[in-house]
């Protein structure tokens, strides 16, 4: 039995009459990496902010490596090993990366200039050993969020911390940013370091951690071995009950066809067929999730019928009219949307700002521009207004996006698609890398857009989100459809054994 390097005994913490952390026990241990899982308001971040000195617990105690301690402040904590990367970063925006890590080292400032370099040295130094890179000489809001959150990181291991805590780090981040971060943990993990992350996703969980604390209203439920357990296990202790996927209550709207695709067929980038005879409708009021694996012509269909991709044989209709040519104005002409699957690199311009990727869209419209120039204040009112009815949250309105949150980027995208009021908007992976609460948003505008006679074709990897939101489901394997069920009948199991192409005996292909 491993002796554990941080137990934690009977915490107790109330913020007036909602109790935070009911009796709460926990251990994790050196070379670990340990996930504290539970929904939002399960009481993660409170545990965790007792245990990095930013709250007293009530009543409890607190040992780190077997001996007990008084925690009291942050300061206590950094002393004793313990440091903490919180949801919201903490960093001096108008110094420097490296700055920022030494701040509070004694009498830094007053230092010259062959100090500087060698502690800049020292810090790109601990990146580089925790593959952490971020330019350490630029000031931090030249640095995007996944680059502030490794500034975070590397602050903590500078200070000498060996337990490491990590408040949801994956919820400013890209899935492929997340993937990176979880190569760093197993780094630390490697080195000896205890690292400690919440969390309210149970697959990154599973794909990250070795051990499993599950927390519920205020209470530790139970610590599993994340190789003894599953999803399904981890959605029981999370909520307390069998969980059953919620379908969104719905009348039908679905009214005449919008896109019919007839026996598409389109060639890869490298001569292979990516589509191989697809067909697929989509009418007005209608949700069509298109579940599989990625990589089976997913990302090619979204860019045909978005105009950015030519097709070999087949035939489009969109709105009545056959579509000849592939042509993204044409497709933006014709009321088509498209939320591509990577936002920063084909949705967005990271350099600019909000009102300038807003009106990437629209800019030759009469209402923005006149005799070709843009109309300059009344441009900016209408971005305010679209950043506030889409809740962006942005410091100004000419802050580069790249510094905005995964979340508030998506919002940013769905803003400028949604505003040209589509009749069809193509949507690929639209919620990944973004927290519940964001997700949550963005499934709500692709219900207005259903409700107000728009097509969606939502191209998802996330059963859940497609059961949750489609009034068909269509499976999409090796280029083409094969299989298909409607909102009521759509079955979990059997979607999956699609996804992978087996089908029925029954046979439920097209
Ligand atoms: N500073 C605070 N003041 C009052 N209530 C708080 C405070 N921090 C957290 N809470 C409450 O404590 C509960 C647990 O919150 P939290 O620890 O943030 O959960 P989690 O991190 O799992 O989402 C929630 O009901 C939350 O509203
Ligand atoms: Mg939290």
């Amino acid at each position: 039995m491993q002796d554990p390097s941080v137990e934690m005994r009977g915490i107790v913490k109330r913020f007036g009459s909602v109790t935070a952390s009911d009796q709460v026990d926990f251990t994790a241990n050196a070379g670990e990496i340990h996930a504290l899982l539970g929904e939002n308001g399960a009481g993660k971040s409170t545990v965790m902010s007792m245990l990095s000195g930013v709250y007293r617990a009530d009543a409890g105690e607190i040992l780190l490596h077997g001996r007990p301690v008084r925690i009291r402040s942050p300061k206590d904590a950094a002393t004793l090993g313990v440091g903490m990367v919180f949801q919201n970063f903490r960093l001096v925006q108008s110094l420097t990366a490296a700055e920022n890590i030494v701040l509070g080292e004694k009498s830094s400032f007053w230092r010259g200039g062959k100090w500087r370099r060698s502690k800049q040295e020292e810090i790109e130094a601990l990146g580089e050993r925790y593959g952490l890179k971020f330019p350490a000489d630029r000031p931090i809001w030249q640095l995007s969020v996944g680059e502030q959150q490794r500034v975070e990181i590397v602050k903590t291991l500078y200070r000498g911390a060996d337990i490491i805590i990590l408040d949801e780090p994956t919820s400013v981040l890209t899935p492929g940013e997340a993937e990176q971060l979880f190569e760093t943990l197993r780094v630390m993990k490697e080195a000896g370091k205890t690292v400690i992350m919440t969390t309210h996703k149970m697959k990154e969980v599973m794909a990250s951690s070795d051990r499993i604390s599950v927390m519920r209203k205020g209470r530790m439920i139970a610590t599993l071995n994340t190789a003894d357990t599953d999803e399904l296990e981890l959605a029981r202790l999370m909520v307390g009950r069998e969980v059953t996927i919620r379908r969104q209550e719905r009348e039908q709207t679905a009214g005449a066809p919008l896109l019919v695709v007839r026996s598409l067929t389109v060639s890869a980038d490298h001569g292979r067929k990516a589509l191989d005879g697809l067909s697929l409708t989509v009418c007005e009021g209608e949700i069509v999730g298109v579940a599989g694996v990625a990589g089976n012509g997913q990302k090619e269909l979204a860019e045909v019928l978005t105009g950015l991709r030519t097709w070999k044989a087949g035939e489009i209709h969109f709105d009545g009219n056959p579509v000849t040519v592939a042509s993204v104005r044409g497709a933006i002409d014709a009321g088509i949307s498209h939320v591509p699957e990577n936002r920063m690199k084909s949705g967005l311009a990271g350099r600019l700002g909000s009102v300038d990727n807003l009106l990437f869209k629209s800019y030759r419209s009469g209402e923005h521009s006149r005799f070709g120039f843009l109309k300059a204040a009344r441009n900016r009112s209408w971005s305010q207004e679209l950043v506030r009815r889409f809740n962006v949250k942005t410091p100004e309105l000419d802050t580069p996006v790249q510094q905005l949150s995964g979340g508030n980027q998506q919002k940013l995208l769905f803003a400028r698609e949604v505003s040209h009021q589509p009749k069809l908007m193509v949507a690929v992976h639209p919620t990944q890398g973004l927290d519940v609460g964001a997700a949550a948003g963005v499934h709500e505008l692709l219900m207005e857009l259903r409700g107000s006679g728009s097509g969606v074709l939502l191209i998802s990897e996330d059963l859940d989100e497609l059961l949750q939101l489609s009034d068909r489901i269509l499976v999409m394997y090796n280029g083409s459809i094969i299989g298909e069920s409607d909102h009521e009948q759509a079955d979990r199991g059997q979607l999956g054994l699609l996804m992978a192409g087996i089908r029925s005996r029954e046979g439920s292909a097209v």
